[in-house]
């Protein structure tokens, strides 16, 4: 069956690299590595110091790490929707586990959910389990993270939606490994579900889902052939521009 979406690649440069000239040489680098790519969509969300050479530098579409709630006003440190939206951020990496972990909470991700998509910014919602216990609890735990992040959102725009699978165990320098695709399979397959049962509606959703958590140039051919998912989301390996353009390359041929 041929793919309706391109693969959604999204880079995720969390608070890196350390000056303007590093993040140029990143991006020109990928660039270089890449030429124009038909089947992949590449999403690039930089630290909003760094957006407008992303903007200048290369074909990539901007993405922002988070967002503010309120649309201006007295919030001293905070970027805005409308903001991101003037200056061309087309899609939003909301409640990623990092900022979870410094006590980012359900509610207010669930704020930001609904003034990206009041903005035509598309919402990339992390969710992800801590650990598994061997019991099968993490699939509650997913569960109650969709539900309480798309509390009041309605069915209209559910299919306008990415989510990002991202299990913290699997995430960054200390993970141990990448999730298997098994693992991925069986969670995309679940998050679909659940958003079924969130929207009371018989036909599977067409919202994305992206696997997130040590992927690189290694596995990403088999998480997107058997992972069922749309895409990935790259923290680590989205820095190396020779690993990245290589991940870019081989979602290029994968039909
Ligand atoms: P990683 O990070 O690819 O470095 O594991 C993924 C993420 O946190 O989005």
């Amino acid at each position: 069956m041929k793919r309706k979406n391109k693969w959604l690649i999204v880079a995720n440069w969390k608070m890196n690299p350390s000056s303007k000239k590093l993040a140029k040489n990143i991006l020109t680098k990928v660039k270089k590595n890449t030429s124009r790519l038909s089947r992949v969509e590449t999403v690039v969300c930089p630290p909003f110091v760094y957006m407008l050479e992303v903007k200048t530098t290369t074909r990539f579409i901007l993405g922002s790490q988070d967002m503010f709630w309120e649309p201006e006003g007295s919030f001293t440190g905070y970027v805005s929707n409308l903001q991101l939206k003037d200056m061309g951020v087309k899609y939003s990496i909301i409640g990623h586990s990092e900022r979870r972990a410094l006590g980012e909470s359900d509610i207010e991700i669930n704020k930001k959910i609904k003034v990206s998509i009041s903005s035509n910014i598309t919402p990339i919602v992390c969710v992800g389990e801590k650990e598994r216990n061997g019991n099968g609890d993490h699939f509650a735990f997913i569960r109650e993270q969709i539900e309480s992040a798309f509390a009041g959102v309605s069915k209209s725009v559910i299919k306008d939606v990415v989510i990002a699978y991202e299990p913290v165990w699997a995430i960054g320098k200390n993970a141990k490994r990448s999730a298997s695709t098994g693992e991925i399979f069986e969670m995309t397959i679940f998050i679909k579900k659940v958003l079924s049962d969130i929207y009371q509606t018989k036909s599977v959703p067409s919202t994305r889902v992206l696997y997130g958590g040590s992927t690189n140039d290694k596995n990403i051919e088999d998480i997107l052939k058997n992972g069922g998912v749309d895409g990935v989301l790259v923290g680590g390996a989205s820095l190396d521009p020779l690993i990245f353009g290589n991940m870019l390359k081989i979602a290029e041929k994968i039909k």
